[in-house]
């Protein structure tokens, strides 16, 4: 019997198999065969039982800063490299392995009570993120923060500008949502990325192709950021984190920032810092009616899906519905 030494082989290997190219990777103590081979050092626990999926600008960081506060709830370490998230499952970090995705977590002192999570805001409309991250957290729950597309959009845009995105520098906002094919191509790529992530309902149908409805859910943005410790008492009981934890004493309204923030004793409130909650003019009324135009058949979609799931629908859809019909 004779073999190729281990490049040729993989070579040979990947051109029988060019579907197996792009790894999955999987929970190696979910099949006992891959559990065998684990090495006896590692954990299969040093994993995240939730993910809060994004989409960006939604609220996001506050919603991490919020569940950091909770006893019995740990957030990944940050990253070096994208500073806070660790966008594993939706870039080239993947290829890096689980090994790479473990160390971002600590080993979890008692399993049954430590709810280990990450929050990277770009897995919700990341088109392969839902299959690899069920591959290897089947039995993960999953948050995902919406508020009105439009004002989503419009965030995204002003947080491009704030970067000196130059197309967002020299293009009004209007002139980015309204863009047309004959537009110059970076102004239509900009729209895209701009626009794409509101189309809420088609991204989720896609995180469900691969979880059960029970553990998605949604998290209103805008109640998040008017009432947070209503919402966090809805996100504990959805993730069976006990004891609940009192948000109402944890948060603090700070009228100079004009969001909610951590409460510290005898200091200053403790709130997110300069480039979430930035101050800008309002959406002209002429995107607003542009944009509640383009999203009316994504709102009503994702009207469809929150009623077939039973979960309450956000304000924000109702009125952006009434508006719009
Ligand atoms: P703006 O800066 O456009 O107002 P993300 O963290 O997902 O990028 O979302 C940023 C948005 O979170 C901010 O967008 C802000 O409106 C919103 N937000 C909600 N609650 C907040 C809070 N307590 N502090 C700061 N920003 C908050």
């Amino acid at each position: 019997l004779q073999t190729l030494p281990p490049m040729q082989l993989a070579d040979k290997y990947f051109q029988i198999f060019p579907e197996e190219r792009d790894p999955l990777w999987q929970n190696p103590c979910h099949d006992k065969r891959h559990k065998d081979i684990w090495s006896k050092e590692k954990t299969c626990d040093r994993l995240p039982r939730f993910l809060v999926i994004g989409p960006q600008k939604t609220g996001t960081t506050a919603l991490h800063s919020f569940l950091s506060l909770h006893p019995a709830i740990t957030s990944s370490f940050p990253s070096l490299v994208t500073f806070e998230e660790i966008q594993f499952f939706s870039g080239p970090n993947y290829n890096n392995g689980i090994d790479w995705y473990m160390d971002f977590f600590p080993f979890p002192s008692n399993v049954s009570t430590d709810f280990m999570f990450e929050k990277s805001a770009n897995y919700f409309d990341t088109e392969v993120a839902p299959k690899r991250a069920a591959a290897l957290l089947s039995r993960a729950k999953i948050l995902a923060v919406l508020i009105n597309p439009a004002d989503r959009a419009y965030s995204w845009y002003q947080h491009q500008r704030a970067h000196q995105d130059p197309m967002t520098v020299n293009h009004t906002f209007q002139e980015v949502v309204t863009a047309r094919t004959a537009s110059p191509r970076e102004l239509l790529i900009l729209q895209r990325r701009c626009l794409k992530p509101g189309a809420y309902a088609t991204h989720l149908e896609r995180w469900l192709h691969h979880y059960q409805p029970s553990q998605v859910h949604i998290v209103d943005g805008s109640q998040l950021r008017s009432n947070p410790a209503l919402v966090m008492e809805g996100i504990q009981r959805f993730l069976g984190v006990t004891p609940i934890f009192n948000y109402t004493q944890a948060l603090t309204y700070d009228e100079s920032k004009g969001f909610w923030c951590q409460r510290v004793e005898g200091a200053r409130p403790k709130c997110l810092g300069k480039s979430k909650g930035r101050k800008y003019s309002d959406m002209t009324p002429e995107s607003r009616a542009f944009l509640t135009e383009h999203y009316r058949e994504h709102n009503m979609e994702l009207l469809r899906l929150l009623n077939r799931l039973g979960q309450p629908l956000p304000a924000w859809l109702r009125e952006e519905l009434q508006s719009s019909s």
